[in-house]
């Protein structure tokens, strides 16, 4: 059986990043391309902080592309506190050798799901894939799956109410979950189940090559924000979890869901209501709910040593 394929839309991010390299690295799957949109920081940083990954994975063959530079409605993009400045923990890098490919990122991707079967991961604010469906109606009917890491039940991280890749651009989250995907959604209340500790950190760097020091040292300033915002240095694992889905479907316990996302509301905004009532159980859209983080780690670990210089 062919691997299934697989679209990357993405705001590197360093837990972007780790999503990226994890899906490069993995054989199960065929990464096809990889779209940046804005998100942690402004649309030319994630694009070439996209690059800059695949560059390391050593990866020329995948295309990367720029989609959307604003959201639907408000322009909020600003440099991210969270992932630094650049977005990839200020590291010194040289030019990626993986040029922008011209192609609008929108564009790629309607391509892409034209060209056969696809998975769209998407690990950033859904602008790309709301315009795709403003421009493309009925588009979504195509895709054989769409895995989005966002929303929260619990607890947002934004605002009380809201995570972040919903709250940068609710309205395209709406248009989202309003159209007709398969979806598996994984909100923080399963990602932070997933993360990562100093031992990982240190097992990383001392794998010698380029691509583990280099991961190493982008955590090491989101453990230092994690300690700051959470009290714990433990790296949360938000967006390799959507690969982890694609790369094995028992791996996240999920369950039938309805998702409405508020647009409105004072303090409100962006919130997901992720309707886990019985009545919802053979809905298309899924949401994860249990991982085992030892496994995963275990995973990671596997397929990050597996990059050579
Ligand atoms: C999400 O927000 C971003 O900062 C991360 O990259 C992840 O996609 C988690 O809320
Ligand atoms: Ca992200």
């Amino acid at each position: 059986m062919a691997r299934p394929r697989v679209l990357i839309d993405t705001d590197p991010g360093v837990d972007d990043a780790v999503a990226i390299l994890l899906a490069l690295a993995s054989p199960e799957i065929d990464v096809v391309a990889v779209t940046a949109v804005a998100g942690n920081v402004p649309l030319a940083k994630t694009a070439l902080n996209a690059r800059r990954i695949v560059a390391l994975a050593g990866r020329g063959d995948v295309p990367v592309a720029a989609g959307r530079a604003q959201p639907l409605s408000e322009p909020v993009v600003e440099d991210s506190v969270v992932h630094g400045r650049d977005g990839l923990g200020d590291l010194d890098w040289d030019e990626p050798a993986v040029a922008l490919d011209p192609r609008d990122g929108v564009e790629l991707i309607a391509e892409m799901i034209g060209a056969g079967p696809l998975t769209i991961v998407a690990i950033g604010p859904l602008t790309n894939l709301a315009v795709l469906l403003q421009r493309h109606p009925g588009i979504d009917r195509d895709v054989e799956h769409l895995v989005i890491m966002g929303g929260a039940s619990f607890q947002g991280n934004v605002t009380p109410a809201a995570e972040f890749n919903i709250w940068a651009d609710p309205e395209a989250a709406r248009v989202v979950f309003d159209g007709a995907w398969r979806i598996t959604l994984l909100p923080l209340d399963l990602t932070h189940q997933a993360y990562l500790d100093d031992q990982d950190l240190d097992y990383f760097h001392s794998l010698g090559t380029e691509v583990g020091r280099r991961v190493a040292a982008m955590l090491e300033p989101y453990a230092q924000f994690h300690d700051r915002w959470y009290g714990t240095r433990d790296v949360i694992m938000h967006d390799a979890m959507a690969v982890y889905e694609v790369l094995d479907d028992a791996a996240i316990q999920k369950r039938g869901v309805r998702v409405a996302v508020e647009t409105d509301g004072v303090h409100s905004r962006g919130a997901t209501f992720i309707d886990r009532r019985r009545e919802n159980a053979d809905s298309p859209v899924r949401v994860g709910v249990t991982v085992d983080n030892d496994r995963f780690r275990a995973r990671l670990r596997e397929r990050l040593a597996s990059f050579v210089d």
